[in-house]
């Protein structure tokens, strides 16, 4: 594992899927090793962003630097998603067919690991995610939490300097959410990776470095007002989100939102 996490900037970015549009030039930068919360409502473009920053999805225009190496002009995304980049998702996506172990070695399967090596490496991300004993067991036989965790452990197989994490509580209770988010940023104080986290969860936000919030594909910066209306943006459509200044609602009103 490199110690360092990797620095994000993510430079006047458009997406638009047919007519709708998901994000409106937007930027952020974040810094090796912070966590950044990412807030907003349904289909505000949370999904797209963390997308396209992990070279899963292509921008119309602008790009994504990653250690200020533009991801996208470069066609270089293949190399960030192996080597970079690693995945949460809401839906744990674990191969049914496959062990917990299995899992977890996937991402080493095309890395030339031995098969002895990748056992060994998959059982030790096991035993960080508590789950060593389960290792025979089917995603089917695991309950949603501890396929959660196994996703986290797949998530970190290849010791990725930026971990994204697409609401990775929000099909559990709130029990075992907090075990996972405890899991989540357990493992980012230890390795020190960057950490991106959509999240409604407002435990994220509290544990979070700082939160944006997307409002209709525009960043809005922590703490910054929220917009009236449909319509009623101006006032805030001129921010980065980089320089923004937090405004003196505080964040709970913006989270609220989410
Ligand atoms: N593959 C897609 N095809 C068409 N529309 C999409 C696609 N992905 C996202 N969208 C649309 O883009 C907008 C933002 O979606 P998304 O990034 O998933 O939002 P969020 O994650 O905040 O709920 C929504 O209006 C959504 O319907
Ligand atoms: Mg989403």
């Amino acid at each position: 594992m490199s110690d360092s996490g990797a620095e994000v900037v993510v430079e006047h970015v458009h997406k638009r899927f047919g007519q709708v549009t998901a994000l409106q030039d937007v930027s952020l930068r974040v810094a090796s090793g912070e966590v950044v919360g990412i807030a907003g409502r349904s289909g505000s473009g949370k999904s797209t962003l963390l997308a396209l920053i992990g070279g899963l999805e292509a921008p119309d225009s602008g790009d994504v630097l990653i250690d200020g190496e533009p991801i996208w002009r470069r066609r270089h995304t293949a190399h960030v998603r192996r080597e970079i980049v690693g995945f949460v998702f809401q839906r744990h996506l674990l191969l049914e067919s496959l062990s917990a172990l299995a899992n977890v070695e996937v991402p080493l399967l095309g890395a030339g690991v031995r098969r002895a090596e990748r056992r060994r490496r998959a059982l030790s991300l096991l035993r960080e995610v508590g789950l060593e004993h389960r290792a025979d067991h089917l995603p089917s036989q695991l309950s949603g939490g501890e396929r959660q965790r196994v996703a986290v452990a797949r998530a970190i197989t290849n010791e990725p300097r930026l971990l994204l994490a697409d609401e990775p509580t929000g099909a559990l209770d709130s029990g075992t959410s907090e075990r996972v988010l405890d899991l989540l940023f357990g493992l980012r104080d230890r390795l020190g990776m960057t950490m991106i986290v959509v999240s409604y969860d407002t435990a994220v936000g509290a544990r979070a470095d700082r939160t944006v919030t997307l409002i209709d594909g525009q960043i809005v910066e922590e703490g910054a007002p929220a917009p009236p209306g449909p319509g009623g943006r101006s006032g805030i459509e001129g921010q980065s989100g980089i320089e923004g200044q937090p405004g003196p609602q505080g964040r709970s009103e913006l989270r609220g939102r989410a």
